[in-house]
């Protein structure tokens, strides 16, 4: 045995060849070390050797002998955090926390100079964030704080910390996979490398062979139903077009076997030994080859309802008469826009844990948006009651939509079902995400539109393709979306849109922030900027002609009324804020040479609060027998803060400090039902969940004091930890007393459904430069309104934002999948990037000045929208620059200027 000094302690083990310190660390329980890619591009795994930071998952383990380890658990001393821990919880510089660990390490070493501090481009190339946007690290690292006094009764509108953030920074948040369980197995599957195909044998034998393999299922082992991996309510919405392990394959990165292990490596073995004999089916990836009569089919049309051949659906629908308005037009504007594909990032892979409890139920620990949705699913597959089922998240490492999926319970259910109860783990690699999860949909929309010389929109009229892959998961909801906000709003009496949702041999499509209306936003916005253009009128203007207004029907292309309505309304503000401020400008300049060319661009979005289709939420409150309150809720926290919103919205009601309110979420054991964490719904409906308890709570407790004392209710109200009932004072703990002795419980539960939905509204404006030569694109200024109501916690809706149009920036310029015949090309972090430090601008956020009707304490959603005008933006600033509409995304330098080239 080898020793080794791990956070001042040691311990004597010996890793095993070839292992890295990574996951040596995490053998010993030390899980502060995380993981995002285990190549060395993100970060999250940064530990320090002798002192100085390393990637852990890059360094063997056996270097760390004899020498000192320290971990983001090593960093506080005698209970006192490091001072980058402090500045990082004063700053709240992080959202799901699981690149905070990293960073820290990173950022707290003695390495990390004054030198770097002022070169943060550079010093933080090798940690990524994909939540926060980098803003708030800047603020960590500049010893600002972003956190006010919680203070009893004036929790709302407060910038309050994470109620986990100790936790979080010292490496004590448990993630999903952060647990040590005895015996557990080791899940890994084999992924097709053909995007069709079917399978005509696999031999196992060599698999099974491999010392430490327990098990290797097929196709032929797991229960044959169809059902849809995306999360919905109503699972109506999603065709059931999949099977846990099928017999064709139908993208390259399809599962195709799973092989259960005692160890990953052998798992690993036990997947490079399967061998099988795939006939090769033809493919089709492009969704218009795919619509033409005689392209490969992908689904049997007795197994899986689609409307016509790979068309799996079509919506349609006019308002008004299109063709008149084009006939009263005085110009017309008509051109085909597209999006990328790109994924989530979410840096906590999917990942899940499935065992047998001492209850004799099936517990499953995972990283979900859904887990009552999970729930559920499993059940069906599995073929058993509902409520033997047990299916709870701990803390997760980002979601993004990408977690309203379940693509990781399924296999270690029925593994451990089949192994005697015996616990499962699947842990994704980045590999896995970027080949077997779901992307944003890629969508080509042509868009064609009226107006008189005024600006005054006479006709729209939109087509729209979607590539849905080779399962139609989210894929007609995403399409609802695409076809509603962004063609609403604008007022216009004609309308019309037709749009498709077509089988490929591509990686399926799924739910990704924005959910479609990126797409249709991009698209209709870069449309408006090009009438604007066409009638010489300023995007600004021809937007505030032609946006909706309050009191107008919010309408797209169908007649049926909507049941969403301006519980408040501030486009008009956010226009006049960005306009604003891109007039003032801030300063920077476009780099010298001429060359650069600067261009500015703005462009809006409006975001329906909640999804059509049914969602509902529940909340459980209790008074405690300390005078402090438990809250329970169905929903995820993932990192967007729900669960400090919540316990803000509890607190204000109940007249405490947030403090005062714990809180729990998104177990199916322990917290009420909720649909899903998705869709802009963790404030306007859980939010209005826990709003609603809250207020049952407090009535409970003056109801119950004014019986118990015999004054009168009105006399009676809530003062912090105290009812004031006529001239006494009465501590919450003494009535807690004295209802337990009538058994009285002070246990509340309240549910909450969307309808109706309010409206929100996203502005951004940039100025960029970009370099005709190279195709460099420099953001210069970038600026940010948001209609979102009042914030629950302001700090954290800057925060969210921040993220979102990070996320936009990333889409535009950075992200880019790569796949040639199906086959992704760049399935690693370094090559498929997502934004670094270097390639995130400031943006300067903005809120609209409203207070919601509709919303819980007056608030909207905030977290999804703000991604929406960013691409738009962009491309709007790219044509202002250079006459040159970019009207595919994404805007990668090799695509710029080969443009540009040829339009100089
Ligand atoms: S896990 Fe080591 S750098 Fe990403
Ligand atoms: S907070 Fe940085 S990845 Fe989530």
């Amino acid at each position: 045995m080898s020793n080794y000094e791990v956070n001042g302690r040691l311990y004597s083990a010996e890793p095993n060849p070839g292992q890295c310190l990574r996951t040596f660390l995490r053998d010993l329980e030390v899980f502060g070390v995380k993981k995002g890619c285990d190549a060395g591009d993100c970060g999250a795994c940064t530990v320090w050797l002798d002192g100085k930071p390393f990637h852990s998952c890059l360094v063997p383990a056996f270097r760390g002998e004899g020498r000192k380890i320290t971990t983001i658990e090593g960093l506080a001393k005698n209970g006192e955090l490091h001072p980058m821990q402090k500045a990082f919880h004063d700053a709240q510089a992080f959202q799901c926390g699981y690149c905070a660990a990293g960073m820290i390490m990173t950022t707290a070493s003695a390495a990390f100079d004054e030198a770097h501090k002022a070169d943060l481009p550079h010093a933080l190339k090798g940690n990524i964030c994909r939540c926060t946007g980098y803003r708030s690290i800047v603020d960590a690292l500049h010893g600002k704080s972003n956190i006010e006094e919680d203070v009893a009764g004036k929790a709302c509108g407060a910038s309050l910390p994470n109620p986990f953030t100790d936790a979080i920074l010292t490496g004590k948040a448990r993630y999903t996979m952060d647990i040590a369980i005895e015996g557990l197995l080791h899940l890994k599957v084999l992924r097709s490398p053909h995007a069709h195909a079917r399978l005509k044998s696999i031999d196992k034998t060599k698999a099974l062979a491999i010392p430490g393999v327990v098990a290797v299922y097929t196709w032929e082992d797991v229960p044959r139903r169809l059902y849809s991996t995306a999360l919905h309510e109503d699972h109506l919405v999603d065709p059931d077009d999949t099977y846990m392990l099928d017999n064709v394959a139908r993208f390259v990165g399809q599962r195709i076997a799973a092989v259960i292990a005692e160890t990953e490596g052998a798992a690993e073995a036990g997947v490079r030994a399967l061998k099988v004999d795939y006939e090769i089916l033809p493919a089709v990836f492009d969704p218009v080859a795919a619509m033409e009569p005689g392209a490969p089919l992908l689904h049997n049309k007795n197994e899986v309802v689609s409307q016509n051949g790979n068309i799996f659906c079509t919506l349609q629908g006019e308002i008004g008469d299109v063709a008149k308005g084009f006939k009263e037009a005085d110009s017309v504007h008509e051109m085909t826009y597209s999006t990328s594909r790109v994924q989530h990032v979410h840096l906590e892979t999917h990942g899940s844990i499935a065992y047998k409890g001492d209850d004799g139920r099936w517990h499953v620990r995972t990283s979900s948006q859904g887990p009552f949705t999970v729930r559920g699913k499993l059940a069906y597959l599995m073929g058993v009651p509902a409520r033997e089922i047990h299916v709870f998240t701990e803390r997760v490492g980002g979601g993004f939509g990408g977690k309203q999926e379940m693509v990781s319970e399924d296999l270690p259910l029925f593994a451990s079902m089949k192994l005697d109860g015996r616990p499962v783990k699947w842990e994704w690699t980045r590999e896995d995400e970027f080949l077997g999860a779901t992307t944003r949909h890629q969508m080509t929309t042509k868009v064609k539109i009226g107006a008189k010389k005024d600006g005054t929109l006479t006709a729209l009229d939109v087509h729209v393709v979607s590539n849905t892959g080779a399962y139609g998961n989210h894929a007609s909801e995403t399409l609802a979306a695409a076809m509603g906000c962004a063609i609403a709003a604008y007022r216009c009496e004609n309308k019309k849109g037709v749009g498709h949702v077509v089988y490929t041999n591509m990686i399926p499509g799924g739910g990704f922030r924005g959910y479609g209306a990126s797409q249709t936003t991009f698209a209709m916005e870069c449309a408006m900027d090009d009438l604007a253009r066409l009638l010489g009128i300023d995007p600004f203007e021809i937007r505030r002609k032609n946006v909706v207004r309050p009191g107008d029907n919010v309408e797209s292309i169908w007649k049926e009324a909507s049941d969403a309505s301006f519980g408040s309304h501030g486009i008009d503000q956010c226009l006049d804020i960005v306009e604003k401020e891109l007039t003032k400008g801030n300063g920077v300049k476009k780099p010298d040479g001429e060359n650069w060319a600067e261009g500015t661009g703005m462009a809006l979005a409006m975001l329906e609060c909640g999804p059509p289709t049914e969602h509902r939420s529940g909340a459980e409150m209790k008074l405690l027998p300390d005078g402090t309150y438990h809250l329970a809720c169905g929903s995820s926290e993932m990192g967007q803060g729900i669960a400090t919103a919540h316990k803000q919205i509890a607190a204000s009601i109940v007249g405490v400090r947030a403090r005062d309110v714990d809180i729990i979420n998104a177990d199916t054991d322990r917290t009420p039902y909720d649909t899903g964490t998705f869709a802009s719904t963790g404030t306007v409906v859980a939010g209005k969940a826990v709003h609603i308890t809250a207020q049952a709570m407090r009535d409970d407790i003056l109801d119950f004091t004014a019986r118990h004392t015999g004054v009168d209710l009105d006399k009676c109200r809530l003062d912090n930890d105290a009812v004031i009932c006529g001239n006494k004072r009465i501590m919450l703990t003494e009535l807690h007393a004295e209802g337990a002795k009538v058994n009285h419980r002070f246990t509340v539960t309240r549910r909450a459904y969307l309808s109706p939905r309010t409206i929100a509204f996203n502005v951004q404006g940039v100025r960029l430069a970009v370099h005709r030569i190279t195709g460099e694109v420099r953001i210069l200024h970038s600026v940010h309104a948001a209609d979102i109501g009042r914030p629950i916690n302001p700090m954290q809706c800057r925060g969210q934002l921040d993220g979102a149009v990070a996320m936009g920036y990333g889409w535009a310029l950075v992200e880019n999948m790569v796949h040639d015949e199906g086959h992704m090309v760049n399935p690693q972090l370094r090559n498929c990037r997502v934004p670094a430090f270097a390639d995130t601008p400031h943006t300067d956020i903005f809120f609209a000045d409203t207070i919601d009707s509709i919303g819980p304490l007056g608030a909207k959603s905030q977290g999804e929208c703000g991604i929406n005008p960013v691409a738009p933006a962009v491309s709007n600033a790219l044509a202002n620059a250079t006459g040159v509409r970019f009207a595919h995304l994404p805007f990668t330098p090799d695509r710029l200027f080969s443009k540009l080239a040829k339009a100089t």
